[in-house]
């Protein structure tokens, strides 16, 4: 729990992965396994989550013009912000708990690693942006490159993200991990690689001790 909050505050929850592990079928599975703990959960995404978010998301994922790397992440950032401040804080302050489709590893990982734009400069963004607000639990889902693959290829239509190569998915997946490795207490790698119903098992196990012991400490309070 972040350390200057007070226990009633609601938890923070991210959901992380690169395209094509399953992510958004297992977000379903998370939020109702909360809600079995009788948990109020606010579920949000980023880009996104907010009607600017929402616009800016557009922009990032749509648009046809050659974007530059810095204003990517900086709209990552913009979004963000206004995600925090209208969204985030305010269920988190409330005692709601926020479930999120990606956050900051999010562009630790695109665009740090994807893009090759190194981890100090994100970690400004991240300091000044967040103020110290941090995931009490982020669960990563993480499979093979040829897995990934056979799943993306199911869909449609991919976005201008989605349609990055491999180096730029085998880059983004190895800046998941070292994020994972380097904060293993908060991160949990997930093998995504099996059928659905195993990676929701895996899941549902390594959430449900966590909610037991946070749900103690609610009721010790
Ligand atoms: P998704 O949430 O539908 O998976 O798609 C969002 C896309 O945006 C995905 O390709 C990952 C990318 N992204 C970044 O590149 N940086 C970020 O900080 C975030 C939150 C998402």
């Amino acid at each position: 729990m972040n350390s200057r909050t007070p226990l009633t505050r609601g938890r923070f929850i991210t959901l992380e992965g690169a395209e094509g592990v399953g992510k958004s079928t297992l977000l379903p599975v998370v939020l109702e396994t909360l809600k079995e703990f009788n948990i109020e959960v606010c579920c949000t995404r980023e880009p996104g989550g907010t009607p600017l978010g929402e616009q800016l998301r557009e922009v990032l994922l749509g648009t046809e013009e050659a974007m530059s790397s810095k204003a990517e992440l900086l709209m990552m950032f913009a979004s963000r912000a206004q995600h925090i401040e209208s969204i985030i804080e305010p269920a988190l302050a409330r005692g709601t708990w926020v479930l999120c489709d990606r956050f900051t590893d999010a562009s630790f990982a695109y665009q740090g690693g994807g893009r090759q734009m190194g981890a100090k400069k994100i970690a400004v963004l991240e300091s000044w942006v967040q103020e110290g607000l941090q995931p009490d639990l982020t669960l990563l889902l993480d499979a093979s490159r040829a897995t990934s693959i056979e799943r993306t290829q199911r869909r449609r239509e991919l976005d201008r993200i989605e349609s990055e190569g491999d180096g730029f998915f085998e880059r983004v997946r190895l800046a998941y991990l070292e994020r994972a490795k380097n904060d293993p207490q908060r991160m949990v790698v997930i093998d995504a690689n099996p059928d659905f119903e195993t990676v929701c098992e895996t899941m549902r196990k390594t959430l449900l001790p966590k909610l037991e012991q946070w749900a103690d400490q609610l009721a010790d309070v």
